[in-house]
C-alpha cells in the first residue's frame, strides 16, 4: 500500500493545486472520503455534529481519541489532522505539548490542530519542537464564540485586519505545517495566503485560500440545525434519510417487511 500523504507534503503545495480537506468522525464516512480527499481532520466539531452539543467546547479529549481511532481505521491514503479540545492547551506550553503527544500516541494521527494565533504561539512551537506537526487555526476561532458573543465573520476593520496578519505571522514563525483560516473577509484571506510560506485552507474564506475544507455532514446536507453561508450542500442526505426511515415505518406497519427473501425457515420448507 502507498503510505498516507505526510504534513510536509502538504506544506510543499502551497501554490500549487489546491488542497482537498473534510472533516471525519467516524469509520464508515473515513472510508468513503478517503480515496478523493488529501487530508481527513477529525474536528472538535464532532461535539456538535455527532453529538448534539451547543458548541465546540463540548468536546473532550477522550471523545477526540475515540473518534480520531475511528478515522485512522478507515483511512490509509488521508493525511490525518485531530483537534485539540478546549481546555487541553491553552494554559502553558508544557500543558499543550502533554496533550498533542496523547493524542498522536492513543490515535497514530498525523498532526494535531489547535485554534489561536499570536496567544498560542508559544503551544505551537513547543509542540512543533518535539517533531508534532501542527496545523493552526485563525480567523473565527469556535472555541472562543461564548467570548466573542457569537460567530462574527473577521478582518471587517483595520485593526481587525493588522491582527489576523500578526496571528498568520504567528502560526508560520512557531513552525505550524499549514493553517486553516476560518469565516474571514476574501481580502485578508487573500493577503495572508500571499504573505505566508505555509499554505493557507479556507472555511468561509474565498476561494484564494491554497485548499479548502467544510464540515462532512454539511457538505452532504446531514446537518439538522443551522447550515452557515460559506456551505454548499453536494448532496441532500437529510431527505434520503428521513424517506427511508418514514418507508421502512410503513412497511413495519403493514406487515409488507420483512418479506419472504428476508426469513430464515428450517429446511425442508420451500421458501416460496
Ligand atoms: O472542527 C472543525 O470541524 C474545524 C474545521 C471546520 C476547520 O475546525
Ligand atoms: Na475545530
Amino acid at each position: 500500500a502507498t503510505p498516507r500523504i505526510t504534513p510536509a507534503e502538504l506544506m510543499a503545495r502551497k501554490g500549487g493545486t489546491p488542497i482537498v480537506c473534510l472533516t471525519a468522525y467516524t469509520y464508515p464516512i473515513a472510508r468513503l472520503l478517503d480515496p478523493h480527499v488529501d487530508l481527513l481532520l477529525v474536528g472538535d466539531s464532532v461535539a456538535m455534529v455527532l453529538h448534539g452539543h451547543k458548541t465546540t467546547l463540548g468536546a473532550t479529549m477522550e471523545m477526540m481519541i475515540l473518534h480520531g481511532q475511528a478515522v485512522m481505521r478507515g483511512s490509509s491514503h488521508a493525511c490525518v489532522v485531530l483537534d485539540m479540545p478546549a481546555g487541553s492547551y491553552e494554559h502553558s506550553s508544557a500543558e499543550a505539548l502533554a496533550s498533542a503527544r496523547r493524542l498522536i500516541a492513543e490515535t497514530g494521527c498525523d498532526a494535531v490542530k489547535l485554534e489561536g494565533g499570536v496567544d498560542m504561539e508559544a503551544q505551537i512551537a513547543a509542540i512543533t519542537s518535539a517533531g508534532i506537526p501542527v496545523m493552526g487555526h485563525i480567523g473565527l476561532q469556535p472555541q472562543s464564540v461564548e467570548k466573542d458573543g457569537g460567530y462574527k465573520i473577521k478582518g471587517g476593520t483595520d485593526d481587525a485586519i493588522a491582527a489576523l496578519l500578526a496571528d498568520a505571522q504567528a502560526v508560520e514563525r512557531a513552525g505550524a505545517f499549514s493553517m486553516v483560516i476560518e469565516g474571514t473577509m476574501e481580502p485578508v484571506a487573500a493577503e495572508i495566503t500571499r504573505r505566508s510560506a505555509i499554505p493557507t485552507i479556507g472555511i468561509g474564506a474565498s476561494a484564494v485560500c491554497n485548499g479548502q475544507i467544510l464540515v462532512i455532514d454539511d457538505a452532504i446536507g446531514l446537518t439538522v440545525d443551522r447550515v452557515p453561508k460559506f456551505v454548499k450542500e453536494y448532496a441532500v442526505l437529510r431527505d434520503i434519510v428521513a424517506e427511508a426511515a418514514a418507508r421502512y415505518g410503513s412497511e413495519v406497519r403493514a406487515r409488507s417487511f420483512p418479506g419472504p427473501e428476508h426469513v430464515f425457515q428450517p429446511k425442508g420448507k420451500a421458501e416460496s
